[in-house]
C-alpha cells in the first residue's frame, strides 16, 4: 500500500492516477474524502497532515509515502515524520522545493528545509523532489487573460526552466516503486529556459490572442502577499527570492529524464491542455466548474 498525502492537489491526484495504473494499492489522506472526486479504488482516509490525529490510521500498513504539504510545511513535516517513525515506513518520497537551493534566503526555502530535516529523522529511506515553478503556475494569469487578455507577472521576468506537474507526479511513482534513489535529492526542472514573457507569448499563441504583458514592481507584490499571509516580512524576503536572478532552477536539469527514463514536457503542452482555463467563452467556466488538470 502506498500513502499519498496532498493526493486531491495537482501533483498529487497525477501520482495517484499513474500508481493506479502500475496497478499500485493507493491510500489517500484528504480533508474531505467525500468531494476528493479520486478513481475508483483508492482507499480514502479522513484527515491531514496537519492533524496529526488522523495519521496514525493513514500510514497502518503502508510501505512507501509521497508526502505533499500544502499549509504550515514545517509542522506538517514534524508530524508525518512522527507518524512515519511509529509505523515504521520504509520509504518516503517528500515534495520538496527548489527553494531549498536558493542563495538568496527566504521563508519558503526555510520551511521545505525544515521539512526535509523532519523526514530525515523518520528512519525511513527518503527522497527529496526538489521541483522549480510549476507549469500550473500560469494558470494564476486565466481570469485577467479571460477579462481583459493581460498578464501581470508577480515572479519578475528572469529565466528559469518551469516544469510540469505531470512529470513531478511520474518522478515521484519512479522514486516510489524503483530502487536507487534512496538518500538522493533532485533538482526537477522542464526541458527549456524560458522567462514569464516568453510562456505568456506560447499561451497567447496556442489561444491565438495577443496578450498584454507587465511585471509588477516588487514593492506592489510585496502589498499582495503581505495582504494574503499577513507577514510583511515573510513577503518581504520572499518576493526578493522569487525576483531573483540567481533561481536555482534557471536552465534545465536532467532529473526527470534520470527518474522516469523520458524528456519532460515542454510548457508548450500544458498550454494546449489547459487552453479552456483561459478561453473567452463561457466554455472556461464549465471547464473550471468541471474540474479541469489543474
Ligand atoms: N507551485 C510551485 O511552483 C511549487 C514549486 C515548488 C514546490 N512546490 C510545493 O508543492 C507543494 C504543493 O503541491 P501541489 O500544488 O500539488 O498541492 P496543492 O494542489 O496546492 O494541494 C494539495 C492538497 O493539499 C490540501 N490542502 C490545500 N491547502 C491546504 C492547507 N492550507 N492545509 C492543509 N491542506 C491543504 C488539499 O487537499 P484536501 O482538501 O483533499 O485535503 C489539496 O488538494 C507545496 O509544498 C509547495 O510548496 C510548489
Amino acid at each position: 500500500m502506498i500513502l499519498i498525502t496532498g493526493a486531491t492537489g495537482k501533483v498529487g491526484r497525477e501520482a495517484t492516477r499513474q500508481l493506479l495504473e502500475h496497478g499500485r494499492d493507493v491510500r489517500a489522506l484528504s480533508r474531505a474524502p467525500g468531494q476528493a472526486g479520486l478513481p475508483e479504488g483508492v482507499e480514502m482516509v479522513a484527515g491531514s497532515p496537519a492533524d496529526p490525529t488522523s495519521l496514525d490510521e493513514a500510514f497502518a500498513g503502508v510501505s512507501a509515502a509521497l508526502i505533499v504539504l500544502s499549509g504550515d510545511v514545517a509542522q506538517e513535516a514534524t508530524n508525518v515524520a512522527e507518524a512515519a517513525r511509529k509505523a515504521g515506513l520504509g520509504r518516503i518520497v517528500l515534495l520538496s522545493s527548489a527553494g531549498v537551493l536558493h542563495p538568496v534566503p527566504h521563508g519558503i526555502a526555510d520551511e521545505h528545509r525544515a521539512a526535509e530535516e523532519a523526514v530525515l529523522g523518520s528512519g525511513a529511506a527518503w527522497t527529496f523532489l526538489r521541483p522549480g515553478p510549476f507549469h500550473a503556475n500560469t494558470s494564476w494569469w486565466a481570469r485577467a487573460i479571460r477579462e481583459n487578455g493581460s498578464v501581470r507577472c508577480w515572479i519578475g521576468n528572469n529565466p528559469g526552466a518551469p516544469v510540469d506537474e505531470y512529470d513531478i507526479a511520474s518522478s515521484a511513482v519512479s522514486a516510489l516503486t524503483q530502487g536507487g534513489h534512496e538518500g538522493r535529492s533532485y533538482l526537477l526542472t522542464g526541458p527549456q529556459t524560458l522567462t514569464s514573457r516568453e510562456q505568456a507569448r506560447i499561451l497567447g499563441d496556442v489561444l491565438g490572442r495577443e496578450l498584454e504583458f507587465s511585471v509588477a514592481p516588487v514593492e506592489e507584490v510585496v502589498e499582495v502577499f503581505a495582504g494574503i499571509t499577513g507577514d510583511r516580512a515573510a513577503a518581504v524576503t520572499n518576493v526578493a527570492a522569487l525576483h531573483s536572478p540567481r533561481v536555482p532552477w534557471a536552465k534545465p536539469t536532467t532529473a526527470v529524464h534520470d527518474l522516469t527514463g523520458r524528456a519532460p514536457r515542454p510548457y508548450r503542452r500544458w498550454a494546449v491542455e489547459n487552453a479552456a482555463l483561459f478561453a473567452l467563452a463561457e466554455s472556461a467556466e464549465s471547464a473550471l466548474s468541471e474540474g479541469s488538470a489543474v
